[in-house]
């Protein structure tokens, strides 16, 4: 076991990296602010949170000079306070 997890096929898995970005695996549609679809061409995707990506919506690795810090929650205690986690 590597500790990536795993999902089924149709499973949206999506993995905070810690001071980095959302990875997003499994067939998740995503769209732009007005609801367009945003095309992928990857299984797995890499979605930027630090703001500083050149190409957002994606994580172009900026976030690794930018001194970018996710925290040490991965932002688990922000969605549990929003009411959207587990
Ligand atoms: S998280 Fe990687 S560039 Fe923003």
């Amino acid at each position: 076991m590597t500790g990536e997890p795993r999902g089924h096929a149709e499973e949206v898995v999506v993995t905070a990296c810690p001071d980095g970005p959302l990875l997003v695996r499994g067939p998740a549609r995503l769209v732009d602010r007005e609801g367009n679809e945003i095309e992928r061409h990857r299984a797995t995707v890499a979605l930027c949170r630090c703001g500083g990506t050149a190409i957002p919506p994606w994580c172009d690795g900026t976030h690794k000079v930018n001194g970018y810090r996710s925290g040490d929650d991965d932002g688990r205690s922000t969605a549990r306070e929003a009411g959207t986690g587990a």
